[in-house]
């Protein structure tokens, strides 16, 4: 029995096979998602688009966790009227520890969807990321890690 037990797990291993036991992956990559409508490259590299809600993270490496320093990170999303403007997109990069830090006014709900922010991530060495925060109505900061997967 105890042969057939380590053929089996030979075998497994052999096939690719993970362990049951194995605990997901530490950083899992962010989920992508749509673009919307309203990107527009280039916003200005500023830490501020409004006030009240403070967003913060990481940017890291998917699988190694390892924090990436210089990514540049842009979002865009509504005013408190509900339209998109030119005063709700920036840019900024991501510090040496991999960490970024804005503030903003909180997005409002508009045509049907949730309050939201979307992002696009550039960082070397890897995928570019376009994804979009959810925040809960009533929140004032939210940590939001910007997980990207390598090239
Ligand atoms: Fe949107």
């Amino acid at each position: 029995m105890k042969a057939f037990a380590l053929c089996l797990g030979i075998a497994l291993l052999l096939l690719g096979w993970a362990p049951l036991t194995t605990a997901q992956p530490a950083c899992p990559p962010t989920a992508p998602d749509m673009e919307g409508p309203f990107y527009k490259p280039g916003a200005p590299t500023r830490e501020s688009t409004g006030k009240g809600f403070v967003v913060s993270g990481t940017v890291k490496s998917a699988g190694s966790c390892a924090p990436i320093a210089g990514a540049r990170v842009e979002w865009w999303q509504a005013n408190p009227r509900g339209t998109y403007d030119d005063e709700h997109r920036g840019t900024l990069v991501s510090r040496r520890d991999g960490t970024y830090r804005f503030e903003t006014d909180f997005p409002p709900p508009y045509f049907g969807r949730p309050p939201h922010i979307h992002f696009k991530v550039f960082a070397p060495g890897h995928r570019a990321l376009t994804t979009q925060l959810y925040p809960k109505p009533g929140q004032t900061e939210i940590t939001f890690d910007l997980v990207v997967v390598k090239q």
